[in-house]
């Protein structure tokens, strides 16, 4: 969601909190803003829209200090007017917050009750008044903000600053990920560590309830007993060169062409090296304990589910149910004994995401991972986790990430198969053969790019699509339809293709271009005979298939894209690359911004 830094520094700190906030504009681009302490006196300078009119204000109305907090929004509690950007102000106190606080109501009426009026529609300029109103009642600033956080319900991560308070900062979280960066006399907070990464590299993740009273030569951490705690300061390996767009246009290109080295990477760190078995981490997962997996996710991570399922049913015959996690929340599911909970999420984060891992806490046998940020607090409360090595991920429409969760997911279903006895040592070989051979078959597959940006070109004048898939390729063909909407702003809708004739198949006409999504597998010939009754009804075919299904079923089609024969088990992998290509050239030849697309954030910490 929102993005929020802060710096207690030695050098004028406008530019460098600008440039942290550049590295979170991912968590939302609504509107930004930053305040500063210069000799005592407190100022903000704010912008409504991208994080570049914050910087064209300032070459006009520079701000001055070596103390400061900055804030990227992505709007809850108010439209993303000027007013409700942050950082909020009330007295002494500037405030930047990423979360919901769920009883700004209340703590908005005690205050009108003691005559404190509200500028703006947010629940943060609460906490800045709260604070702010222990001050007048003779508060220190760290007493104020003791006192206010102990009233705040809810989701946040924290940041205040005080006029005249040069060597002042607090910082604390409860729901939302915080993390303190340590310099040469200085000290840093940001919502991760990326935004610290040009900074500093010794990084101490604050836990939940934790408060830090920060200056530049002391930490003082209370955990959420008040009690003083010492948390551990971490090297943490960013690799700041990966943080650009080498060369490309959009970062959402650069991850796309990524995919082949990161997917290596993720191979490597789990296959032995002798290429016969697989090792996750620690003491592993013993799936002959394991009669139910349940998984719940959001988004592309959830169809990095569904496709599991598929795997995990298939080759270890071990059923598994699936569900998006802000569903899976309030059903109340039943978890019983010999359930593993498996929860698959990029930034590990997701408020959805983490509050079903909660819920499973206690019932799951194990409560298992998959994410691409170890230090996240679904990886850190998980019983084990599985990262993806995906590297940032810095588009907001998630590309390498989701074939390197496809990667780790496959990678454990065939070590579930192969412990309860459903795929000898051999079969096991043979397959992690195939897997180790799949980044050099997708480096040869992006050689359809041009192909498919002319079928983009085409598309980008369609007002919707239908994608169309079957078995495992129906959950690639809603990640599909995902991707095309969110970043080209084309209605798309994905079906499993035996669906169609039970009522999809009524918006069939010439206008309605259908991407199918079709290897030569064993159901070919179904998805073929779906893809027929489309044709039949002017529907025009986008098939995505290889050179046999090519040969097979081209006649008629509007376009077909051939990628590489592939092993069945591991084609979903592969097929992500066409319909992500496909919506990265909708979205370039549509002139929309690919890797902000609108009314999005790339980390949704809020429910
Ligand atoms: C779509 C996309 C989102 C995320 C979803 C879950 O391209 O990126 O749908 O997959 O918000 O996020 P994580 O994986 O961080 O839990």
């Amino acid at each position: 969601m929102c993005g929020i830094v802060g710096i207690l520094g030695q050098h004028e700190v406008a530019p460098t909190l600008v440039e942290a906030l550049k590295r979170l504009e991912y968590r939302g681009y609504d509107s930004a803003g930053i305040a500063t302490v210069n000799e005592g006196a407190l100022d903000r300078r704010r912008a409504v829209g991208k994080l570049v009119n914050l910087s064209d204000l300032l070459v006009h109305e520079p701000l001055a200090g070596k103390s400061g907090i900055g804030h990227t929004r992505w709007a809850t509690h108010g439209a993303p007017t000027l007013t409700n950007t942050h950082p909020h102000r009330a007295g002494r106190v500037a405030v930047v917050h990423n979360g919901i606080i769920e009883n700004y109501r209340d703590l908005r009426s005690d205050l009108a009750k003691a005559g404190i009026a509200h500028q703006t529609e947010t629940d943060t300029e609460t906490v800045a008044l709260l604070a702010q109103h222990h001050i007048d009642q003779g508060a220190t600033p760290e007493e104020a903000a003791r006192c206010t956080l102990a009233r705040l319900e809810g989701a946040y991560a924290l940041a205040f600053l005080f006029d005249g308070e040069q060597d002042l900062m607090i910082a604390a979280r409860k729901g939302s990920p915080l993390a303190i960066g340590h310099g040469e006399d200085e000290v840093y907070v940001g919502s991760d560590a990326i935004a610290l990464a040009p900074m500093t590299d010794r990084i101490t993740y604050l836990e939940e309830g934790d408060c830090a009273v920060l200056t530049r030569s002391a930490i003082k951490i209370t955990d959420a007993d008040g009690q003083p705690v010492q948390r551990e300061a971490r090297t943490i390996r960013i690799d700041a060169t990966r943080i650009d767009k080498a060369g490309h246009k959009h970062f959402m290109s650069k991850e796309i062409a990524e995919q082949p080295t990161v997917i290596s990477e993720t191979l490597a760190a789990y296959i032995a090296n002798d290429a016969s078995d697989i090792n996750l981490p620690g003491d592993g997962v013993d799936f002959t304990k394991i009669n139910r997996i349940v998984m719940a996710s959001c988004g592309t991570a959830y169809y990095a589910c569904l496709t599991a399922k598929y795997w995990f049913e298939q080759l270890a015959h071990l059923p598994v149910e699936v569900d998006f996690a802000s569903e899976f929340r309030y059903r109340t599911p039943p978890v019983t004994e010999g359930t593993a909970a498996l929860f698959v999420s990029q930034s590990g984060e997701t408020a959805d995401t983490l509050a079903a891992l909660r819920y499973c806490e206690g019932k799951a046998s194990s409560i298992l991972a998959v994410t691409n940020v170890p230090e996240s607090s679904i990886a850190r409360e998980s019983d084990l986790n599985m990262p993806i090595y995906a590297g940032a991920e810095i588009g907001v429409a998630s590309t390498k990430a989701f074939t390197c969760q496809l990667t780790v997911l496959l990678l454990m279903a065939l070590k579930a198969a192969h412990a309860r006895g459903h795929l000898t040592g051999e079969e096991l070989k043979v397959k992690l053969a195939a897997l180790r051979g799949l980044p050099a078959i997708m480096n040869q597959a992006m050689g359809i790019e041009e192909a498919v940006r002319d079928v983009a070109v085409q598309l980008s004048h369609s007002r919707d699509a239908l994608f169309l898939g079957r078995g495992v390729m129906f959950p690639l063909a809603l990640e599909g339809a995902l991707k095309l909407k969110e970043i080209s702003y084309i209605h798309a809708e994905a079906y499993a293709s035996g669906e169609l004739k039970h009522g999809p198949i009524a918006l069939i006409d010439e206008n309605m271009p259908v991407i199918v999504m079709a290897p030569r597998d064993a159901l070919f010939d179904k998805t073929v005979s779906n893809m027929q009754e489309v044709m039949a009804r002017g529907g025009k075919v986008v098939l995505i298939t290889d050179a046999a299904g090519a040969a097979e079923a081209s006649d008629g089609v509007w376009h077909t894209i051939v990628l590489p024969d592939i092993d069945d088990v591991i084609a979903p992998i592969l097929y992500a690359l066409p319909v992500q290509y496909l919506a990265y050239h909708t979205a370039v030849a549509k002139g929309t911004d690919v890797d902000q697309p609108r009314n999005l954030a790339k980390s949704v910490t809020v429910e």
